[in-house]
């Protein structure tokens, strides 16, 4: 069976159809959410903090990003593999842009890329979309943007703010994006964008009216440690699940409870 494509996402919302999406980083995981139907796999920058242990995505580079995009295409046979842009691979023009993006396609074998900013990033998705790479968007809490936020914060409080988010999004639409990711939005502006746009909103703390829904896997399947942000429900409890079991490993070497007889070669 073929791979997801971009003409799918494109018909899903003229049908009004909704859709998952969930980050991955590796192979196995991501042939988990593959077999279980998850149409749209982003390897995000997320990667920073759940797979390579920084504080934030701004340290991720492209080689990072490369090798693990590159996994997870080999985990797949039929989801849409979405490769994130890491800060300073795009930032610098359309040139830098299409350079990064390229090698994402070419290197790691994704369908599409990803990067953060409405109007300050139109002339790069217009590049890489006339290329003939899908390009999806990303609006509202940007996190690549965290220093100059001050902060992990809602964004498109106010009327000034909302009508800015709402021309980012169009500007995004119009440079070619075949989605655009909503993070931390107030749900109303986003359902208001929702409505205005012909390409579909994926959101993360947006509201229930996005024409898709994003997790972070390590979040989602209750493996990140701590605080949650209040947008995020965990469908599982991975951490727990493990750290007992890891446990049980350990006391059962320290007893000689395993290995047993049926773990052994006579
Ligand atoms: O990097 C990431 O995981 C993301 C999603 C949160 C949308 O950008
Ligand atoms: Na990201």
């Amino acid at each position: 069976s073929r791979r997801v494509t971009v003409r799918d996402i494109a018909a899903a919302k003229a049908d009004g159809e909704r859709w998952p999406m969930l980050t991955a980083y590796d192979a196995m995981t991501a042939s988990v959410f593959d077999q279980a139907g998850i149409p749209v796999i982003l390897v995000g920058d997320t990667m920073g903090a759940c797979h390579l242990g920084y504080d934030s995505t701004v340290p991720v580079t492209l080689e990072e990003i490369l090798v693990l995009s590159a996994a997870v295409v080999r985990g797949t046979s039929r989801a849409l593999i979405v490769g994130d842009l890491p800060f300073g691979t795009y930032q610098a023009g359309p040139e830098q842009a299409l350079r990064s993006a390229t090698r994402l396609v070419k290197e790691a074998g994704v369908g599409a890329v990803k990067l953060e900013g409405g109007e300050r990033s139109a002339r790069q998705i217009a590049m890489m979309v006339s290329a003939g790479i899908p390009v999806m968007g990303h609006l509202g809490l940007t996190p690549q943007s965290v220093n100059a936020f001050g902060g992990n914060l809602v964004q498109g409080r106010g009327e000034t703010a909302a009508r800015r988010l709402l021309q980012d999004a169009r500007a995004v639409q119009d440079a070619g994006a075949f989605a655009v990711v909503l993070e931390a939005v107030p749900e109303r502006l986003a359902t208001e964008i929702t409505a205005a746009l012909d390409v579909p909103t994926v959101g993360i703390g947006a509201g229930p009216d996005c024409d898709a829904q994003v997790l972070v896997w390590t979040d989602a399947m209750g493996l990140t440690p701590g605080r949650l942000p209040r947008f995020v429900k965990k469908y599982s409890a991975l951490r727990d699940t493990l750290d007992e079991a890891a446990r049980t490993f350990a006391d059962e070497v320290v007893t000689g409870a395993f290995p047993a007889a049926e773990h052994a070669y006579r």
